[in-house]
């Protein structure tokens, strides 16, 4: 039997993009920067210790407030050991395009999973501005060793896929350069990396580039400014509860300060199109980003077809909309996930499978995935293989509290990258969990 409904109120954990970049911003100012709201996940905390490793200091004030004093921009020193990210894609990649832009040498490595990730599509257009790789693993994955150059080239670089990691690393590396970098995306991604870059004084401009698109022009060598930041709360780790809420019937809970940014909120806007009952309340302006409280209620759900388009403003939230589908009235057919099979684990054959697990019948045909919803009624009882996967965890988790019988992971421990307050939080809203 599904398990009782979720009630009350929950403020998720800071945003994960946005707690790797206000560490690596404080690296690059010269000065005290102070960070309100930093996650304090195992992603980012070995963001926190390889910015140490590059000369910062680095001090936890109190649950969640951080200092920095900057080695600054120009003047990163040497780590002494090999910089150890875990499962953390986005501060290994975040972090080449900073070591690359320095005449310094990096070892970068992490955990089995990070082991299995493309790193080439970072280190290509940080070749092109003068970045040696000296040694690299077969595939052009972890461990990674690179020289960088203290006089990156300034370039003008058309990302291969829609990828804040690969136009972040880019950035940052060009924050060095002597000229004038020009980054071009066909499809916006987050921009989180552009608007802290303004915060902390540097020129860059960001304009509409076709249809989707941008184009952003960073000028070289600007003075940064450290200043005090606050991060706001996690749209990605919000989108757990909100699905667990409509799905188990009954349930009535609000999320709070939930962060706002358009290139976030492609799984709000698709679980409206569901016939989501979610109710934005009280919108507001924190830590230079819109945030809103999110009534969430129990809904019955309708199965739809997510354009491609909508993948980059929602790519972390394909597993748990997966799930939202499983409890869904029809199918629901989620277009172009491609980027899913490079993530934390191969998600789409993730989800695929742990659905299948949990009697859900789906396929994938070319870079789409299908489930067939069960409108309400979902049998559970299987095992989801989690592949060292925080998301697909949680997903299957959620899942679980509305299935008809209950549904196992093989490990939760890699939530804590993400959410590390995931568990005591749901159980607050009354979920169960053993
Ligand atoms: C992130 C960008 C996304 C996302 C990741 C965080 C970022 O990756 O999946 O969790 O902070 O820049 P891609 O940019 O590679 O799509």
């Amino acid at each position: 039997m599904p398990g009782t409904p979720l009630r009350g109120r929950l403020k998720p954990p800071g945003d994960k993009s946005i707690s790797h970049r206000a560490l690596i911003f404080g690296l690059l100012c010269v000065g005290q920067t102070t960070i309100e709201g930093l996650l304090e996940g195992d992603d980012v905390l070995h963001t926190a210790e390889a910015c140490r490793a590059l000369g910062a200091k680095v001090e936890r004030l109190g649950p969640g407030r951080w200092s920095i004093w900057g080695a600054g921009l120009g003047s990163l020193l040497t780590p002494r050991d090999t910089l150890d990210f875990g499962n953390a894609g986005t501060g290994s990649r975040l972090m080449m395009g900073v070591a690359g832009g320095h005449g310094i040498k990096a070892r970068f490595d992490g955990d089995a999973s990070l082991r299995k990730r493309p790193m080439r599509r970072i280190l290509d257009p940080l070749v092109l501005m003068g970045v040696s790789i000296v040694s690299e693993a077969p595939g052009g994955c972890c461990p990674i060793e690179l020289a960088g150059t203290s006089e990156p080239i300034p370039i003008t670089y058309r990302t291969p896929v829609a990828s804040a990691q690969i136009k972040s690393a880019v950035l940052f590396a060009a924050l060095n350069s002597p000229g004038t970098t020009t980054l071009i995306e066909t499809e916006a991604s987050r921009d989180h990396t552009e608007k802290m870059l303004r915060h902390f004084g540097a020129d860059v401009v960001s304009e509409a580039f076709g249809d989707d698109g941008r184009k952003i022009i960073l000028k070289g060598r600007p003075k940064l400014t450290a200043s005090g930041i606050a991060v706001p709360a996690d749209p990605s780790s919000a989108a757990f509860p909100m699905v667990a809420a409509l799905i188990v019937p009954g349930s009535d809970i609000i999320i709070e300060a939930v962060m706002m940014n358009p290139l976030r909120t492609g799984l709000l806007k698709t679980l409206k199109e569901m016939g989501a009952d979610i109710e934005i309340l009280d919108q507001r302006a924190e830590g230079g980003e819109d945030v809103s409280d999110l009534r969430v209620r129990a809904s019955a759900l309708r199965g739809v077809d997510v354009p491609a388009a909508r993948a980059p403003s929602m790519i972390d939230e394909y597993p748990i909309l997966a799930v939202a589908a499983a409890f869904a009235s029809g199918e629901t057919r989620m277009r172009g996930l491609h980027e899913l099979r490079v993530k934390e684990s191969d998600r789409l054959a993730a989800v695929s499978e742990g659905l299948r697990q949990a009697g859900v019948e789906t396929a994938i045909e070319g870079d789409d995935l299908l489930v067939q919803g069960q409108a309400g009624n979902v049998r559970g009882a299987g095992m989801a293989v989690t592949h060292l996967d925080h998301r697909i965890a949680m997903s299957f988790l959620c899942l679980g509290l509305a299935a008809r019988e209950p549904m196992a992971v093989d490990d939760d421990r890699m939530i804590t990258t993400s959410f590390p307050s995931f568990r005591p939080l749901m159980e607050n809203l009354g979920a169960r969990f053993s």
